[in-house]
């Protein structure tokens, strides 16, 4: 019974510390957003590739739409609803000529990503966010979020794709 105490108290001293590095590696020093309390999630730029877009107009911009491993494993396996703990993110940036390459192309057909402009998250936890379809949303331009009245635009959006769980990007073969 002795050795079990001591074990346990052991466990859990291990525990304390993985939780704490975790916390500390993990740390967010951003400011959350407004409506959903959302941070920029640690780690994000790493994650894997969904698909790209390009949006012309005002936007002009390129996009990368990235996974963590919940949302990825999802993707794969065509699960839907998206489990709780996934997370979507979008970069974006400029859409700009590159003179660069149209050089050695001997023509203007060259475009690449130019300044980054915002970013987006979609958080699922289906409990929290229960009345927006179990997601959060966030965006951020140079680490600041968007203020509350952009974000109550971001449900009302995505309602159409409804059927896929809110979320409009398919996974890129
Ligand atoms: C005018 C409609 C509209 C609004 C408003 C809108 N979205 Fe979207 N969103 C889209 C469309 C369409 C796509 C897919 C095409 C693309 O990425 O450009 C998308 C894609 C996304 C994605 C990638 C996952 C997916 O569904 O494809 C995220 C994350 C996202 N939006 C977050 C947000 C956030 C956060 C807000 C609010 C600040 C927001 N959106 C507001 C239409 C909208």
């Amino acid at each position: 019974m002795k050795g079990f105490a001591y074990l346990l108290v052991a466990v859990v001293a291990v525990t304390g510390v993985v939780v704490y590095m975790a916390h500390a590696s993990g740390r967010s020093d951003g400011e959350a957003d407004p409506v959903f309390g959302i941070t920029i999630p640690p780690g994000y730029r790493d994650w894997k590739l969904i698909s790209v877009a390009h949006e012309e107009g005002n936007l002009n911009d390129l996009r990368a739409l990235l996974g963590n491993d919940v949302a990825i494993k999802a993707y794969r396996e065509g699960k839907l609803p998206f489990p709780d703990g996934t997370i979507i993110a979008r970069l974006a940036w400029s859409y700009v000529p590159s003179e660069e390459n149209n050089k050695v192309f001997g023509r203007s057909q060259s475009f690449v990503a130019g300044p980054a402009t915002n970013l987006q998250f979609m958080v699922k936890d289906s409990k929290k966010y229960a009345t927006t379809g179990g997601w959060g949303f966030a965006q951020f331009k140079d680490g600041k979020p968007a203020d509350a009245a952009l974000l109550k635009t971001c449900f009302p959006c995505h309602e159409p794709v409804k059927a896929r769980d809110f979320v409009f990007t398919q996974y890129a073969p």
